[in-house]
């Protein structure tokens, strides 16, 4: 077997992802432009134990720019995680930052990947794209209408990836991934906040009412589904699909801060703001196509997955 490709190598997902492929034997070339979204030291932190392994590779570069086709030379697989993430900071002057990172980048990686020999990819995309339907839980063959220009740019690259599957054979499959938490989360997500604030004893930022809900997903459950979907992939199954990848643990914000009390045995000091542009009001996914296709189920709840996640903000002190 070839080697694996993990784009977005050093950030949250990526670096749980290539952990697992290490450990499951795979050889792993890692690329990550180390993005100034947040401190470079995080990541750096994220990809430190991958760093020493013999069988991993990691690859400093933007891939707007860097020399694809040497790159995926003996690649036999790429999981495509790199991107500009974060639904509230969409607007304005940023979302050419949006485009380059998660448009352009990823139609250079499928014309690349084409070209290599149709190297199979599969794409985190977002439930982001689903934007606020009428209708719950969110199934994947309804009409998507983001209301975040991250969801435009996420659905666009989504619809990249079935274009080079359905025109040019190309395997390809996109996961729509909801809300996932855990252990090196990024700073601006609101699990990292509300668990940073209570152990520094400052006050938790609350947009809205606290009432909106999401479909929360335990990072484990994120890598598991990305192995099944590479395999899947790599067999060939179904090329051009999409699936959701979700917890099964939908919760308010304040149910949340509910948890976090029981977790943390804190309670936490809360500050109300004005709901943010861009933020949907619920997510919650009917995954049953993706167990059935797949193969797919989430294990972690969200009492273990908050335990794991502030065991592990305690140890980043
Ligand atoms: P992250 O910011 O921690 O990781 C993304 C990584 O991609 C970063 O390390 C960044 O430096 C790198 N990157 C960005 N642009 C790049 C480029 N042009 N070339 C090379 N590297 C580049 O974010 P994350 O939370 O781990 O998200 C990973 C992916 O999953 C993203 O595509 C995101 O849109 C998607 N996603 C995340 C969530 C979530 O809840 N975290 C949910 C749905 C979808
Ligand atoms: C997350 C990721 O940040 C996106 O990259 C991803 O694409 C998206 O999930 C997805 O599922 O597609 P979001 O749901 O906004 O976006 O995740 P959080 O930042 O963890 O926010 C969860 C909820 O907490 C939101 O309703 C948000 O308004 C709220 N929140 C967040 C606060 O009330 N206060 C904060 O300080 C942060």
């Amino acid at each position: 077997m070839g080697r694996v490709l993990v784009t977005g190598a050093a950030g949250f997902i990526g670096s749980h992802l290539v952990d697992a492929l290490l450990t499951d034997g795979q050889r792993v070339t890692g690329v990550d432009c180390f993005a100034d979204y947040y401190d470079r030291r995080i990541k750096e932190q994220n990809i430190a134990a991958a760093t020493g392994h013999a069988n991993f590779r990691l690859v400093e570069a933007d891939l707007n720019t860097v020399d694809l086709a040497s790159l995926l030379q003996d690649v036999d697989l790429i999981y495509h995680l790199a991107g500009q993430p974060g639904v509230r900071g969409s607007w304005g002057g940023q979302f050419e930052v949006y485009t380059r990172n998660n448009i352009l980048a990823t139609q250079r990686l499928l014309e690349a990947a084409m070209n290599a020999g149709h190297v199979p990819l599969v794409y985190a995309s977002s439930s982001s794209a689903y934007g606020n339907l009428p209708t719950m839980p969110l199934q994947e063959e309804m009409t998507p209408a983001p209301v975040s220009p991250y969801g435009v740019t996420k659905l666009a690259a989504e619809h990249l990836c079935r274009l080079y599957s359905a025109v040019h054979g190309l395997p390809t499959i996109s996961l729509r991934l909801f809300t996932v938490y855990g252990p090196r989360q990024r700073p601006d997500m609101a699990f990292q906040r509300f668990l940073t604030a209570v152990l520094e004893n400052r006050e938790i930022a609350i947009y809205g009412d606290g009432c909106q809900t999401r479909d929360f997903t335990f990072v484990a459950d994120v890598v598991q589904a990305f192995q099944l979907a590479g395999a899947a992939c790599r067999a060939g199954q179904h090329e051009g699909g999409l699936f959701n990848i979700a917890g099964g643990t939908r919760a308010s914000v304040n149910q949340i801060l509910e948890q976090i009390a029981m977790t943390t045995d804190r309670q936490p000091l809360k500050r109300c703001f004005p709901a943010q542009p861009g933020d949907v009001r619920d997510t919650w996914a009917n995954t049953r196509w993706t167990a059935a296709s797949l193969g797919f189920s989430a294990q972690v709840t969200l009492a273990d997955g908050l335990e794991h996640q502030w065991r592990h903000v305690n140890r980043q002190v």
